[in-house]
This record gives C-alpha cells, structure tokens and sequence, in this order.
C-alpha cells in the first residue's frame, strides 16, 4: 500500500472491531459512546443471526445465577473480572432502559417476551448513540499490524485503526456465517489457541450401537447426567489440587431420545465436558429409589413387569429398556407377573436405570452445536481488558475466547461483559 493511502487510512479510527454480534455490538456501543471513533466490520447480510436465533427466537440474553462456575476453560479464573465487572443486573438495566419486556422462564434464565429482534434493535440503538461507523457486509480478507495501529484489507478498501478488536465469535452454525476468523489472526500474532471443538451439541453413537434406542426417538425425561473421566475428575477439566475450586458437572435436566443419539439440555450440558472415548453416565430415574420401589411393590403383584415399570416412568421406554435386556440375552422378563421376577433381576434392573453408562461415538458437529469450546488461550489475554499480551491494541472477546458457557443464557452474559470490558478499556487517540 502506498504511503498516502496507509496515512489516509490511518485518519479514520481509533478502533475497528470485527464481527457485529453479541460482543462486538456491545463493545462497540460502549466505546464509541466514551467518544471513540469506532467502525463495525461485518460480513454477513443480515445483522446479529445468532442473537435472532437464540432462545428459540426469545433470546434467552442472560442468566441471573452467573458466575466462573458456569464456565468452561483451560484458565477458569479468566473470566471472573469481567463477569464481576458487568452483571446480569447491568444488561437487565439496559434491557429495561429499552422498554423491552423480559421473564424469568426456567432457573434463573431470562428470556424476552416478545422477540429476540428486539435485543437486536437495541444493540443497534446503543450502536447509533455511540455514532459507530458501519461497513457490512464486507469481508476481511488482511489485517497487518502497522506502528500506529493495524490496517484492514476487505472488500470495502482499506480500513485503518490504532486498535483492533475481534468479535467474530465461534464456529457453531456455520451455514449462518460463523467462522474461525479469530483463532487464525490470533495465531497470525503469536497467541495460542486451545483446540476449537462443538460444544451444547447432542451426542451421537454407531448406528448399530443405537440401534436398540431408535426407536425411542422422541421421548424425553428428567435425567441427572455427567461426564466423568477414568481418574474421576471431570472429563475437559484441567486436573485440579485436593478440593479447592472442585466444579459441579453434574446436570439435572432433560434428556432426549433421537434418531441418532441423545439430546436435549442435560446433554447439551454434559457435552460441552465430554472427550472423545470417554463414557458419559446417565441416572434415567433421578430422585427415585427404583430398586425398592420395585421390591415393595413385588409381594402378591399379578401385573407384568412391563405395567409396573411404566408406572414409574415413560411407557414407551421402559418397554424397550425391557425388550433390550431380553435382546441382550437375559430372559424376557417384562412380560413375567412381578411377583415371579427374582428379586436380584430387579436389583439388575434398578442398577442398570440408575447407572446407565454409555461412550458416544461423537458429537453431531458444529452444524448443530451451540457454541464452540475452547478457542483463544486467554493466558494471553488481560482479563480486565481482553488485550493481547503480547500485541499492544488487539483485544479478543466473547466465544472466540476459551470461555464456555453452559446453557441457559451464560454465553450471552460473557459476550456482554467481554464486550463491555474492552468497550472500556479502549483508548482514545
Ligand atoms: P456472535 O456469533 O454473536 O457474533 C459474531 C459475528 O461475527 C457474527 O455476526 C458473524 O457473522 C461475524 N463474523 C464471523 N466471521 C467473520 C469475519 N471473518 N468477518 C466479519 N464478520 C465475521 N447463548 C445464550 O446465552 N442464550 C441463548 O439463548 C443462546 N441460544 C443460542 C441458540 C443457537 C441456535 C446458537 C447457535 C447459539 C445460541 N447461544 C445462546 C450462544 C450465543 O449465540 C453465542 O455464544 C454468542 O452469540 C456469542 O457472541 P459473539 O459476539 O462472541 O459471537
């Protein structure tokens, strides 16, 4: 580029932030109503596709409950600072500052009550307050760091600023435009990226391995799951010193029975900490003491087996749990009187419920994940600030970071708080 081109460019902004999503519209809104000249590169048509999306078109933007233990990452301390520096209260304000309508739906989680168009709008608005700039749709195709900030090629010309930020998020759903764009710049200035992979993604098994629970697809029920490496610790999870900052991975939640495999919110959850060749272990009766409920019912019972156990849970599965077993090679006992059933069957077959122990084969991918583990290593990064360490002026945030949420509007809180961190912490020239 020639030199009155670069100085042109470099007339324009004190920040460029890539990705108009979540964070990026956040951060931006912030930084530009601090009186920073921002512009806000996006290269998809259609503005915030995974806010529109969201929360089954709701927009399930936060969780009352957040805090560091509902968040995967190789540095689980990271986040604290941002999370602590922005709450969920901070983003209610907003919301309600907006006029928008909200309700709690389900452990904390809110959601609107109208339309997840109108967390849109709003970020928009905070957008045109802080009289951010816009180029979209234009496509980054350089960035190149220069001594008086970083310079942009894309497909819009030049776009120079003395600070870059990169808010184009994970690479779940990439049929709405996600990519890795932010973990290859990142490497492109020696930072490190911990393995990307889906996560909040339903499980899936061999075809013949499931071929015994095809036929359940559909059925779902309150199940307690988790994911549990050999040593005992939780499987994703740095190996950690004798109890201090010991995380709950154990969900209790829904599960559903699919074609291929397992999904629902308990299995969306326990994904997100599941490896590859790992079991994944499943109470199907949480709560319940099946066993003696079995045996106390069992004295004098004429009714089948299968009646009895349909009682306790979903017909449809308990009487192809009970057709598998005989499958299997045990006897065909849902079709024997209770009473006649030997009283170690039973105890088997509570044990079984309780302790269902399975490996899947994978996840359905990132076409179907919602959201993408790992990304960029935030040993890296400043956590007050989401600065690059080692780059003067670049900044990371939201899910292009390694921070993972659970589900239940934790990734929106950290998209929010990452945002408005580094919407603070940008300088003016
Ligand atoms: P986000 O994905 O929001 O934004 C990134 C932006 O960058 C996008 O606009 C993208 O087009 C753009 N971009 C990507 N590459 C680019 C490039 N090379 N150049 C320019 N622009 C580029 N979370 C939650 O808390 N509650 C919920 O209800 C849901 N629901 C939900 C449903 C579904 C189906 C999905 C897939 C995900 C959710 N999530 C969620 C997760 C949530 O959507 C996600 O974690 C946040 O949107 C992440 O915010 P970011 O700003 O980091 O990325």
């Amino acid at each position: 580029m020639h030199q009155r081109e670069l100085s042109l460019a470099f007339g324009g902004f004190d920040v460029a932030v890539i990705g108009a999503g979540a964070a990026g519209m956040m951060a931006a809104a912030v930084a530009g109503q601090r009186g920073l000249r921002v512009v806000l590169i996006e290269h998809a048509a259609r503005l915030a596709e995974k806010i529109r999306i969201s929360g089954g078109g709701r927009c399930n933007f936060t969780n009352i409950g957040t805090g560091p233990a509902n968040f995967l990452s190789q540095n689980p301390d990271f986040c604290r600072s941002a999370l602590a520096a922005y709450t969920p209260r901070d983003f209610i304000d907003l919301v309600e500052k907006h006029g928008i309508a909200w309700h709690e739906k389900h452990r904390g989680q809110l959601f609107c009550d109208n339309s997840s168009e109108e967390i849109i709008a709003m970020l928009k608005r905070e957008c045109d307050l802080g009289r951010v700039a816009w180029r979209m749709p234009c496509a980054v195709q350089g960035v190149a760091r220069h001594e008086d900030g970083y310079l942009l090629q894309t497909s819009q010309g030049a776009v120079a600023a003395r600070q870059l930020v990169l808010a184009t998020g994970g690479m779940a759903i990439p049929q709405l435009g996600a990519t890795d764009f932010a973990l290859g710049i990142a490497r492109q200035f020696g930072l490190k990226v911990v393995e990307p992979r889906p996560a909040l993604v339903p499980l899936v098994f061999d075809a013949q391995a499931w071929e015994p629970f095809g036929s359940l697809s559909g059925v779902a029920l309150e199940v307690e799951i988790q994911a549990q490496a050999e040593d005992g610790r939780p499987a994703g999870t740095p190996a950690r010193r004798s109890g201090k900052g010991k995380r709950n991975t154990v969900f209790l939640e829904d599960l559903l029975f699919t074609h291929r495999g397992l999904s629902g919110p308990a299995v969306l959850q326990v994904s997100s900490y599941w490896n590859p060749g790992e079991p994944i272990r499943v109470d199907l009766a949480p709560g319940q003491n099946l066993e003696q409920s079995l045996l106390d019912a069992k004295s004098g019972n004429r009714q089948q087996l299968a009646t009895v156990l349909a009682g306790l849970w979903p017909k449809r599965l308990a009487e192809q749990w009970l057709a598998n077993a005989a499958t299997a090679g045990g006897m065909d006992i849902g079709t024997q009187r209770l009473a006649d059933v030997p009283d170690k069957t039973l105890r088997e077959l509570a044990a079984n419920i309780h302790h269902w122990t399975l490996v899947p084969s994978g996840t359905a991918g990132y076409k179907k994940a919602e959201v993408m583990r790992g990304g960029v290593d935030t040993r890296g990064i400043n956590q007050k600030t989401m600065e690059a360490r080692n780059a003067p002026g670049l900044y990371f945030i939201g899910e292009a970071l390694d921070v993972t949420g659970w589900l239940g509007g934790y990734n929106f809180q950290w998209a929010w708080a990452s945002g408005a961190a580094c919407g603070r912490a940008l300088s003016a020239a």
